[in-house]
């Protein structure tokens, strides 16, 4: 079941100039950076109430956000996730009714989290990730 709006992800071309937009010029925290090898991305989480906005760049100039950049000549708004309590169960529920996922198998994010996209043909041409918290998910 989705329980909260996990992070708003923004694809960024150079990471220091966003994290100095988002931390020195908006005013969030800066709570903290990973680099996460299965989706190739270095990321920054800057929290704001309930949620966060997270960084992604591409990690070594490769992978899936070095190729949305390419396309799209710039930065922008890449994904919205939605924290689930049982990411097995909503993928099972959510392929039932048609939906499309990019993988197979939900994949390793960051924070220890587990998590699957649907693809966005599936879902009105939004990206949006499904990601399940140790803390909330079974063992
Ligand atoms: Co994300």
């Amino acid at each position: 079941m989705i329980i909260a709006l996990d992070h708003v992800a923004i694809a960024v071309p150079d990471l220091q100039e966003a994290i100095r937009r988002f931390a020195e010029d908006l005013g969030l925290e800066l709570a903290g950076t990973e680099d996460v090898e299965a989706a190739q991305t270095s990321t920054a989480f800057l929290p704001v109430t309930g949620t966060r906005i997270e960084l992604i760049h591409p990690l070594r100039g490769q992978g899936p956000v070095a190729t949305w950049l390419e396309k799209r000549g710039g930065g922008g708004l890449h994904h919205l996730c939605f924290r689930t309590d049982d990411l097995d169960a909503d993928v099972v529920r959510l392929k039932e009714r048609g939906y499309r996922f990019v993988t197979e198998a939900p994949t390793p994010g960051a924070h220890g989290t587990r998590v699957i996209f649907i693809h966005p043909k599936s879902a009105g041409g939004v990206l949006i990730e499904l990601a399940e918290h140790p803390a909330d998910g079974h063992p």
